[in-house]
């Protein structure tokens, strides 16, 4: 299991978990707060996406919620990301200290914000760190 910082235990303890729930996280590598996350969603699921393999691999290495159907991981950046053919839609989204998403790179931003709008239920919400401790964030309108 890997250990879940103080910061991150207070971010996933804001998020509105329930139980069956379908859950991405955006930048999520080493995988610390999906594992997290999986262990409170009772039989949902989670994919912690990232653009950088190393930090996908490390996110394999000892996941038990990987084994367990609960979690799956992605290498793929956020602006690029896209529902696989058979994949559900989620119901939420939450991302740490991931400049594209923060406002670091606007013109990067508009583009993740509409992939991560259409990868959501039409109630999906997105949240990130820098609020109380999260913030949510307005999406553009699902374009599917
Ligand atoms: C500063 S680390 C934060 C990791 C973790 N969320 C945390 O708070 O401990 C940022 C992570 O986001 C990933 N990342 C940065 N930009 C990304 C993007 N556009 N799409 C997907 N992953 C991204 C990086 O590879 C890195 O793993």
């Amino acid at each position: 299991m890997s250990p879940l910082s103080p910061r991150l235990e207070a971010i996933v303890d804001a998020l509105p978990l329930r139980a069956g729930m379908r859950v991405l996280e955006i930048g999520g590598g080493p995988g610390a707060a999906a594992k997290a996350v999986a262990r409170r969603i009772g039989d949902g699921h989670i994919l912690m996406i990232d653009r950088s393999a190393k930090s996908i691999a490390l996110a394999e290495r000892n996941a038990a919620e990987i084994d367990a159907g609960l979690m799956s991981v992605r290498c793929v950046a956020v602006e690029d990301f896209e529902l696989l053919g058979n994949e559900e839609p989620y119901d939420l989204a939450f991302a740490v200290r991931v400049g594209t998403l923060d406002g670091r790179h606007p013109e990067v931003r508009q583009i993740a914000l509409q992939q991560v709008a259409d990868a959501l239920t039409p109630q999906g919400q997105l949240f990130i760190d820098g609020g109380t401790p999260l913030r949510q964030i307005q999406l553009p309108p699902r374009r599917s």
